[in-house]
């Protein structure tokens, strides 16, 4: 018979044949597990994220030896901080006994080569709920603000941080992060910018999660329009000069085509967030028997590597290595 067509089916005919025919591949290794920290005792359930606490020290100690048991070997940490401790200055932010130090020192104690990844910014330490310092009109400030997050940074990495991931959205915060953490002798230290942070309501599980919600106002002044594409090229480019060693798209799933976009204009590693909300919509509906949990959440995590990404932070970290160990 004439074939006067083409059969892409052929290269789907078997598991083996599908196996040798895929492009993308999801692993554990691609994984960075965000974990929620907090100073009380015992483990308090997030209720618009369910699976996922506020832990203790303790708590966290155990969810962290369970992921690497799962073989996640990478984690994130996102303080929830007491609100007497809040200030408009974010002092918190940067002492050395503060929950994050003291959390990082014993996690390094036990697992030196576990990757701590942590978060800089100062919404979690800001009595206005801001990623930064407040004027009495009511604007961020850029320079005042990125002087204390490079004392965050370096308090991080003095306690151990492997990876500084700012998530602040302060213009020039990443080179002034890179210096700092030069001049105090941490040339080893990593820098994982968030480098295309939309002004995204993804976050509002994480927000109740932290208690971290802007007290008034948004976030638009500095976080990006979720409508542009070619201003996270001007992102890039900024980060990449100042001395960042990865970049991250956030949040992952409604931005895919920026994660494209970033993978094509640089060679750093990029890594894309799966973020509170994207969580919170899969988790709802597989509790609800709507969707098959495990089989979305892998679609969409695959879905983020195709995109471009390296690297992705998902609360489903440790569900998902062990879908993908065990089938
Ligand atoms: C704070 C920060 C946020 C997230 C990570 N770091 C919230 C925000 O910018 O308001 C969101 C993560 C998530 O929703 O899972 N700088």
């Amino acid at each position: 018979m004439l074939h006067l067509f083409d059969r892409p089916r052929r290269n789907r005919k078997s598991s083996w044949v599908r196996a040798m025919a895929r492009e993308t591949h999801l692993s554990a290794d691609h994984f960075i597990y965000p974990l929620f920290i907090h100073d009380g005792v015992g483990n308090v359930p997030i209720q618009s994220m369910p699976g996922c606490s506020r832990l203790d020290l303790d708590g966290l100690m155990t969810e962290v030896e369970g992921a690497l048991n799962d073989g996640v070997g990478a984690i994130v940490l996102f303080p929830a901080v007491d609100e007497s401790l809040k200030s408009s200055l974010g002092e918190e932010s940067y002492n050395p006994e503060g929950l994050v130090p003291r959390a990082i020192r014993r996690l390094k104690a036990k697992w030196p080569t576990l990757t701590v990844v942590t978060d800089v910014a100062l919404d979690p330490y800001s009595s206005d709920g801001h990623d930064g310092i407040v004027s009495p009109y009511g604007r961020v400030l850029n320079d005042e603000t990125v002087a204390v997050l490079a004392k965050q940074a370096v308090c991080q990495a003095e306690a151990g941080a492997d990876i500084i991931s700012p998530s602040d959205m302060m213009d020039g915060r990443v080179g002034a992060i890179r210096e700092a953490l030069d001049a105090a002798g941490y040339t080893e230290v990593s820098i994982l910018a968030y480098t295309a942070k939309y002004a995204s309501a993804f976050y509002g599980p994480f927000r109740d999660a932290l208690d971290s919600a802007p007290r008034f106002g948004d976030k638009k002044t500095y976080q990006m329009d979720p409508a542009n594409v070619r201003e996270a090229m001007r992102e890039v480019a900024a980060d990449e000069a100042e001395g960042a060693d990865m970049v991250m798209v956030k949040p992952a799933g409604p931005f895919l085509d920026v994660i494209r976009a970033v993978r094509e204009s640089t060679p750093l590693p990029v890594a894309a967030y799966q973020v509170s909300g994207e969580y919170a919509m899969l988790k709802a509906a597989a509790l609800n028997g709507w969707l098959d949990e495990k089989k979305v959440v892998l679609e969409s995590l695959t879905g983020i590597r195709r995109a471009g990404a390296d690297v992705i932070l998902t609360y489903y970290a440790r569900q998902a290595a062990r879908w993908l160990r065990n089938g």
